[in-house]
């Protein structure tokens, strides 16, 4: 099994041997390795059994360190870095050639982030390379949120997690592209769209859900092992009955079912404190002895739209 501590050195040493290192972002731990180390990328996939289709994202220390693995840098994407690096947002962006094919899966541009975690931090400013790191879990399975998720799943594979306690966001980077010099939102996550459209005004949206641009898109990406019904969880408990059901709500309480097999995201409806709570919730709900999560919608904005996508990725 897997060391779970919060020595930096230790997770240094693993990674300048080519190991990989479970590391804590803001958003869900990741399952990282250097990044311009085409055996070590490879790993990556083997270990998470991802598809060599799905692109991962490069985890660099500062806006700075840039320019070594993207050749061009537009205007808005900077702004978006020095507004919200180091934080919960992706951009992708031509790639220069230090960048290993298998990475980007073979497209012209590289995603690329500074994750806003100070063990993290710290971490990739020692490094002599940047870190390639998906989220740790199994492909197709709920993104960890604590360091104790990435153990139950991938311990036995990997010699090391970098515990940083729990995840402060909760849910995966925004990612912005550019397409014909214009703004892209691939993924909704955790810097509401809001914000981004105050700094750099409209972008396009739609071609978040087509699979096409953004292909980890997949639309059974973060399902449980139980089967997830979205919908109006009182119409849900009428036609579905109340038993071998779980329930994951935003704020409501419903007596139907027993206390211990239902969540609320957020008892005042937070939709922060909601998708913080979000993936730690489906893990809870997936280890109860029932058959069903009967869930609901959340309001669709601020970090709204990024809890209802995976809900609906879930669900599907
Ligand atoms: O918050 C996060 O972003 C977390 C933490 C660990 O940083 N990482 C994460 O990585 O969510 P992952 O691998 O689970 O999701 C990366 C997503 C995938 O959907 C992938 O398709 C997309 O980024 N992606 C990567 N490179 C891309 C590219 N060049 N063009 C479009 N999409 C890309
Ligand atoms: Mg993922």
């Amino acid at each position: 099994m897997a060391l779970i501590g919060s020595d930096i050195n230790r997770a240094s040493r693993e990674l300048d041997k080519g190991n990989l290192v479970g590391i804590p972002t803001e958003t869900v731990y990741g399952l990282a390795g250097n990044a311009l180390d085409p055996k070590v990328v490879a790993k990556i996939f083997s270990v998470k059994k991802r598809p060599t289709f799905d692109p991962l994202i490069v985890h660099i220390p500062s806006f700075q360190f840039l320019n070594t693995i993207v050749a061009e840098i537009p205007e808005k994407a900077e702004k978006l870095a020095n507004h919200f690096w180091p934080g919960p947002i992706t951009l992708v962006l031509p790639r220069k050639d230090t960048v290993p094919d298998l990475i980007t899966s073979g497209l012209s541009t590289v995603a690329v982030r500074v994750p806003n975690h100070p063990l993290t931090l710290k971490l990739l400013d020692q490094l002599d390379y940047p870190l390639a790191s998906p989220s740790a879990n199994p492909f197709g399975y709920i993104s960890p949120t604590a360091a104790e998720h990435v153990q139950q799943q991938l311990g036995d594979k990997i010699p090391y997690i970098l515990n940083g306690g729990p995840c402060k966001v909760g849910i995966e980077s925004t990612i912005i592209g550019f397409e014909s010099s214009q703004p892209v939102l691939y993924r909704s996550g955790g810097i509401p769209l809001e914000e981004i459209k105050e700094l750099i005004g409209e972008l396009n949206t739609s071609v978040q859900t087509s699979g096409g641009a953004a292909p980890g898109m997949s639309a059974s990406h973060y399902a449980p092992g139980k089967t997830l019904l979205l919908g109006n969880i009182r119409k849900l408990l009428e036609e579905h009955g109340p038993e071998k059901a779980g329930i994951l709500s935003l704020k409501d309480h419903y007596h139907q079912i027993e206390n211990r097999y239902q969540i609320q995201l957020s008892l005042n409806g937070d939709l922060a404190e909601a998708a913080r709570n979000l993936f730690g919730s489906l893990r809870e709900l997936d280890a109860m002895p029932i058959s069903h999560i009967f869930a609901e919608l959340v309001p669709n904005c601020g970090l709204g739209l990024a809890i209802n996508d995976r809900l609906q990725r879930a669900a599907s």
